[in-house]
């Protein structure tokens, strides 16, 4: 009898096609994985994308299939969430591994932000990631396996002038992934992070502004200095960096692959530098050091600047 049972367990395995979820599918890292799962028949697919964005992937000549699904999902709306969830567990019974791709960043100093972009910004890279998790989890659980795989950035260590909302919705997933992993542990799913650092794509045309800080570059003002050396400086890192998003989209591939991958996966050489650099230079050194090497950076605010002595 064990060995029937073993021996259907097999037959059952074999056959185990898994399903990944992928959000923020229409450009960069998201793109490059959907590219890379077309070609994988072992895994039963779906892509999202944001309803405006749905006719950017006839170009890359991605269609729904059998095993290949292309969905609408806005990961800010629950409503969206819910939807797309009751959907594939209709279809396909359930997520076996999510990977929550999709973000956005703001480029603005802390002061340039206001309550409701601060709340976009962490609806799209953390709190609609969390809230995609929570749906999935049941259905990993009642099979004892799955995957939770969120992209993160190396702005979830370290922080950069003009990107604070951005690194705080990093953090925040760095944060509760890392709790996730503890509670996941005795029930079979791995939880892991993807930290890339500097992505040579066209991402960087898809940062956003707030009204205050694209008003601050037009016009001037105490911050203008600030923006005038960071954007074209994150610009150049990234257009320099030897990480594509298709290397990226390896790392994750490789990550749903493993049987139990590491909870934080650096997916560039950056990634692993700023890691060591993090652990090992004490913080009261390392602050004023980056500070010093960024571009402009004894010159912002200066003219603005009441600072005494
Ligand atoms: N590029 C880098 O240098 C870099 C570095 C570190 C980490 N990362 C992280 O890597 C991930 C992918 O970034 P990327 O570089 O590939 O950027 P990207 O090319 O701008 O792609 C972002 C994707 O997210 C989607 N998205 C944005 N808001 C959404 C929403 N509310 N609901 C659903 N989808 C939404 C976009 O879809 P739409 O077409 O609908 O806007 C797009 O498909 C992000 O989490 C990012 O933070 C990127």
């Amino acid at each position: 009898m064990r060995w029937f049972n073993l021996l259907k367990r097999r037959h059952r395995d074999q056959r185990y096609q898994p399903v990944v979820l992928v959000t923020g599918c229409s450009s960069g890292i998201g793109l490059a994985l959907a590219r890379l799962l077309w070609k994988l028949p072992q895994y039963r697919v779906v892509i999202t994308l944001r309803s405006h964005s749905l006719g950017k992937l006839s170009d890359a000549g991605l269609t729904n299939n059998e095993r290949f699904w292309i969905q609408q999902l806005d990961v800010t709306s629950a409503e969206d969430r819910r939807r797309l969830i009751n959907e594939i567990t209709q279809r396909w019974g359930k997520v076996d591994i999510l990977v929550n791709n999709a973000g956005i960043s703001y480029r603005a100093v802390v002061e340039h932000m206001d309550s409701a972009t601060e709340l976009l910004q962490l609806e799209t890279n953390y709190l609609g990631p969390m809230g995609l998790i929570r749906l999935v989890l049941p259905g990993m659980r009642l099979t004892g396996r799955g995957k939770i795989i969120n992209v993160s950035s190396v702005s979830g260590m370290l922080a950069m002038p003009t990107m604070a909302s951005y690194s705080a919705s990093k953090y925040a997933l760095e944060g509760a992934s890392e709790a996730l992993w503890y509670e996941m542990r005795p029930l079979g799913i791995n939880v892991s992070l993807i930290q890339p650092g500097f992505v040579r794509s066209n991402s960087f045309r898809n940062v956003v502004y707030s009204s205050q800080s694209a008003l601050s570059q037009a016009m001037g003002g105490p911050y203008s200095e600030y923006y005038r050396h960071m954007s074209p400086f994150i610009e150049k890192m990234m257009q320099r960096s030897r990480t594509t998003p298709e290397t990226v989209a390896h790392t994750i591939l490789r990550v749903i692959r493993t049987e139990n991958p590491p909870l934080r996966v650096p997916a560039s050489i950056d990634a692993s530098v700023f890691y060591y650099i993090r652990r090992w230079v004490p913080r009261r050194l390392l602050h004023p050091f980056l500070f010093w090497c960024l571009p402009g950076s004894r010159t912002w605010g200066l003219l603005y600047s009441q600072k005494r002595g």
